[in-house]
């Protein structure tokens, strides 16, 4: 790919969003038209009194009541268990997995409405359940389409602000410094600056959380198509709900591909409060950072090999795998690979969890999915085989509290046989779902009045000293 026609491609991608920053307002102006029915702004409005009531009763009427015991192990060890966090949006059973305002994921594939009859759903249903806790109706998900198709303008200095980095750089870091870039448009930080009051706060976070989760996947796209692709970006094209329209600016039109970004972008979406990237944006925006601040933190937490990054870990180790052993390794020579690797002090990617006992649904759900769609694919073959090796070993080994796979230990292999074999971007992926979880949550972090977080910190020394009183 030539300099000159990746500068033609980006051009014509930066004129089609000016194009489309002209139509912006009479989008927005549309949408204010929409009945309040199908309005995901004005639902939120009548639902927030009552929950600000419904937190202010707890306060008032079980505000002393003890939630649990904090141990020693517990303070220096990463604070496992302590219920520290309040977390709307969904809640993580340790042997059930995860249900988004209380339905599971085979629920929620069951019920949230779906581009086709039985198809997986889309992830702008979801987005509605996170933040009203309903099911939307077909009319409610269409709108809410729509809206994001009117927000997902992108502004020039932010692709600028990517392309100032080596192309070598990271696509997590790429992705991060596109999201900071967006920040410059934040309608948080110019209320706050012009006086809002505290009871509005949810207005302007509503508005750029919005705006972030229509944006994001244009700037992981073009993140994608910079470094992999020779900088031939791909417009959007609004004929597609979110996922679809997603995997189509990456560049792969597939169906199959459409379906399995709408199950990885609502799959990934959100996984309560405490795991890394979620509570570093709560946290930041704690301190009423604005969203893009706050979900610019997270996606670096997300960028770590313990949390988000697993998901390239775990194509990365199968690829080294396939190299050592090729494709149709024995049941002995796997055994023996994952014990030279635990032998070497490494970890094996996407097995274990830091809260979940059982087999993550997040899992399940996947290799449902490629089960119906790729069941011959011989990297599938290879996870199914890890599947029925590594638990036992990692039992055997004895410290591991959860032998069983996470949901990173599948989704590389299944992008990976639609052709989006470039495993350091997987972590992108995760980040722009991780969008509809994070934000939905800091809408209502503002809508609640919840406080500055600052949890307490204690030295050794305070340690030593209290456990010698305590004895
Ligand atoms: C997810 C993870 C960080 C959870 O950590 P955790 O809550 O501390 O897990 P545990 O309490 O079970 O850890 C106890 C011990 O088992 C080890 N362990 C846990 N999972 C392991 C794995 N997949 N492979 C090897 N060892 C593992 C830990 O490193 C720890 O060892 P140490 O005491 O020598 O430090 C951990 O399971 C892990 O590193 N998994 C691999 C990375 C991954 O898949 N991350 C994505 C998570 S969704």
């Amino acid at each position: 790919m030539s300099f000159f026609r990746t500068v033609s491609a980006l051009s014509k991608l930066r004129s089609r969003a000016v194009q489309q920053s002209s139509l912006y307002s009479s989008v927005r102006w549309l949408q204010i038209q929409s009945s309040p029915e199908q309005d995901l702004r004005s639902q939120l409005k009548e639902l927030i009194p009552e929950q600000q009531e419904r937190l202010k009763k707890l306060k008032a009427e079980h505000g002393k009541v003890q939630l649990g015991n904090i141990t020693l192990d517990m303070a220096i060890g990463g604070m496992r268990g302590v219920p520290g966090l309040l977390w709307e949006t969904s809640l993580l059973d340790p042997d059930e997995g995860i249900r988004f305002r209380g339905l599971s994921i085979p629920e929620c594939q069951r019920v949230l409405p779906a581009a086709f009859s039985g198809g997986e759903p889309l992830p702008e249903g979801l987005l509605w359940l996170l933040l009203t806790g309903k099911i939307p109706t077909q009319g409610q998900v269409d709108a809410l389409s729509k809206e994001l198709q009117g927000r997902a303008i992108v502004p020039d200095h932010v692709y600028k602000a990517i392309d100032a980095l080596p192309l070598t750089a990271h696509p997590m870091t790429q992705f991060a410094s596109g999201v900071m870039a967006l920040q410059v448009q934040s309608e948080f930080q110019k209320a706050y600056e012009n006086g809002i009051s505290k009871a509005k706060y949810w207005e302007p976070t509503y508005e750029d959380s919005l705006n972030l989760i229509a944006q994001v996947p244009v700037v992981a796209s073009y993140v994608y198509r910079r470094i992999y692709k020779g900088g031939k970006a791909i417009p959007a094209d609004n004929s597609l709900d979110y996922g679809a329209n997603f995997s189509h600016m990456l560049g792969f039109d597939d169906p199959k591909m459409q379906e399995l970004m709408r199950l990885y972008v609502t799959i990934h979406s959100d996984h309560e409060g405490g795991n890394v990237s979620a509570h570093t944006g709560h946290l930041v925006a704690s301190a009423l950072s604005d969203p893009y601040l706050s979900f610019a933190a997270a996606l670096n937490g997300l960028a770590g090999p313990l949390h988000g990054l697993a998901n390239q870990e775990v194509l990365l180790w199968i690829k080294a795998l396939v190299d050592e052993h090729g494709e149709n390794v024995t049941t002995e020579e796997l055994k023996d690979y994952v014990w030279k690797k635990l032998n070497s002090g490494k970890v094996i990617p996407g097995f274990g969890h830091g809260v979940l006992r059982k087999t993550d649904p997040r899992y399940m759900c996947q290799r449902e999915f490629a089960l119906k769609h790729l069941p011959d694919d011989p990297l599938f073959q290879l996870v199914s085989k890890l599947f029925e090796v590594v638990p036992q070993i990692l039992t055997e080994l004895g410290k591991v509290k959860n032998p069983w796979p996470n949901v990173d230990a599948h989704s590389g292999v299944l992008l990976h046989h639609f052709g989006l074999t470039e495993a350091k971007y997987y972590t992108v992926l995760f980040g722009v779902s991780r969008s509809l979880g994070i934000c939905s949550q800091l809408i209502w972090d503002r809508a609640l009045g919840l406080p500055l977080e600052r949890p307490k910190s204690v030295t050794m020394e305070w340690l030593e000293a209290f456990c010698k009183k305590a004895a």
